[in-house]
């Protein structure tokens, strides 16, 4: 069987074919690794694998796709192509390595009932799609019983990043990294101090938890950069052309962060069919795959505050909702007041401000779950090194994650990021503008929803007294359901429907 160079035919699995024993001639268990499901994302991993000097067994669902990347790619490196799962298997070198690279759900479940019963004791499942970490956790747990270990690993990065270095975290029993760590720090990203953007984040679920609240403050980054660009637009007076040119001089300042910079690619973008700027001819409806929803789905969960990445997955759906909003284009508001060019510049340094004291929010609140899902889980999560390797490779990669790991370093227990002493003294300083910011927003009708939740979390976190105790109040007068006082011990009841006294509860 001949193939482009390097590519090298699969061997065959026990008690294969006549035609595969003829491939195993050529071949056998040479591969260090294997990457089932070549939709875009799991090609480009197995190609930066076989880039980093891998040979890479690669199968998937139609062999014509397997096919394809050899032919396509073969002279990048060294590939083994699979026609089938008892071939793909067989390729492997001992521990097997086996990256399954589907659509999270079901189809994994799918491709692990499929080769689960052709693993040995000691070889690895890696999954590297969007797992919720839940599934993950049944997952890791039941192929533990067969000896199996299984390496839940959150990869970011999109499709560049899978090919020329994604942020890679990987969960999973520690034995396992032992074994595949070394090959994800070759192929991972890289941060600017030249340390690989990859580390064990923790047993079973704890890196697709990781993935799933990297892309909660992923949803808040992105929403919280579209109010930006909606004030400097409608408060400012400002076209998309002028926002890219601000967007572009932020990011060579302490917001310098591939968002970002991709955020001035799309507003300076022009669309070729009617000369208008791209962002004006874009359906105005965001999707999502729902990691940011589950981010939230588990922070109620797990009792955590993250209203900034509510709020971003919540502007995302009324975005959505085209008849309600079709039926609310009537509905009163302010008019828009022109500003002048000095006034303008003057508010877009404001928007500076607000944007990045309300992402220290979004990021203090995404760290917060992070926390509260290790002591929940037992994962023992190190949040240093998750800030550390959000430094390059994914979509949230930023020049701000260096200061969040030199916040961590310098503590690694702090209570919250904006306990950092950095970080206090960035957001007092932005502070004003932040306020004078969603003023002019509530004032011509602009909605930051981010912008204001991160205000209203950072002014509930310093109020020395909440209205909370007004709500324990109420629940004990409906509900009997007791209060604790400031002054004693224990729990206690109002007799509300009798005389108002007091009793121990
Ligand atoms: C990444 C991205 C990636 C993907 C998300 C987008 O880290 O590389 O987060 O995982 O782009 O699935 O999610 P939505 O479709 O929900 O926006």
């Amino acid at each position: 069987m001949s193939g482009p160079a390097g590519v090298h035919p699969a061997a065959p699995a026990p008690g294969g074919t006549d035609t595969e024993v003829t491939r195993s001639t050529c071949m056998s268990s040479s591969a260090q690794i294997g990457v089932t499901g070549l939709a875009v994302m799991g090609r480009n991993l197995a190609r930066n694998f076989a880039r980093n000097g891998y040979t890479v067994a690669v199968h998937n669902r139609t062999a014509a796709r397997t096919h394809a990347l050899v032919e396509e790619f073969g002279h990048e490196g060294s590939f083994v192509a699979a026609e089938t799962a008892k071939e793909f298997v067989a390729a492997l070198e001992r521990p097997r390595r086996l990256v399954v690279m589907v659509k999270a759900g079901e189809p994994t479940d799918a491709v692990i009932e499929e080769f689960a019963p052709l693993l040995e004791p000691g070889d690895m499942i890696i999954d590297g799609g969007n797992a919720h970490f839940a599934d993950t956790r049944r997952r890791e747990r039941a192929l533990r019983e067969q000896g199996i270990h299984f390496v839940g690993m959150g990869v970011s990065g999109g499709e560049e990043g899978a090919l020329l270095g994604p942020s890679i975290m990987p969960g999973g029993p520690q034995e396992s990294y032992d074994s595949l760590g070394p090959m994800l720090e070759k192929i991972s990203a890289k941060a600017k101090d030249g340390s690989p953007c990859v580390t064990h984040v923790g047993p079973d679920g704890a890196g697709h938890f990781v993935k799933m609240v990297h892309n909660g403050i992923e949803y808040a980054d992105m929403q919280l950069i579209g109010e930006a660009y909606q004030l400097l637009r409608d408060v400012a007076g400002y076209s998309p052309a002028q926002i890219a040119d601000i967007f572009r001089t932020w990011n060579t300042g302490r917001l310098d962060s591939y968002l970002i910079e991709i955020t001035a690619e799309v507003l300076s973008h022009v669309d070729a069919a009617t000369g208008k700027p791209f962002v004006d001819v874009v359906v105005d409806q965001a999707e999502q795959k729902g990691t940011g929803r589950w981010t939230v789905q588990i922070a109620l969960d797990l009792g955590v505050p993250v209203s900034g990445i509510a709020e971003a997955v919540f502007a995302r759906s009324l975005s959505g909702h085209a008849a309600l909003r079709e039926a609310s284009q009537g509905l009163a508001g302010p008019k828009p007041t022109p500003m002048s060019e000095a006034e303008a510049s003057a508010f877009a340094d404001r928007v500076e401000q607000a944007l990045y004291a309300s992402k220290i929010v979004s990021y203090t609140q995404g760290f917060h779950e992070i926390a509260a899902g290790s002591q929940e889980y037992g994962w023992d999560i190190d949040l240093g090194a998750v800030s550390a390797i959000w430094r390059g490779g994914c979509i949230i990669r930023a020049a701000f994650l260096d200061r969040i790991r030199a916040a961590y370093d310098t503590r690694g227990d702090l209570p919250s990021l904006l306990s950092a002493e950095t970080f206090a003294r960035e957001i007092a300083e932005a502070q004003d503008d932040w306020r004078e910011v969603l003023i002019a927003a509530t004032r011509q009708g602009v909605p930051t929803p981010g912008f204001a939740a991160a205000l209203a979390y950072y002014d509930a976190l310093r109020a020395e007294r909440l209205p909370a105790a007004l709500t324990q109040g109420q629940r004990d007068y409906f509900g009997a359901h007791t209060y604790r006082r400031v002054d004693r011990d224990g729990s206690f009841h109002t007799l509300w429907g009798g005389d108002r006294s007091e009793a121990p509860a």
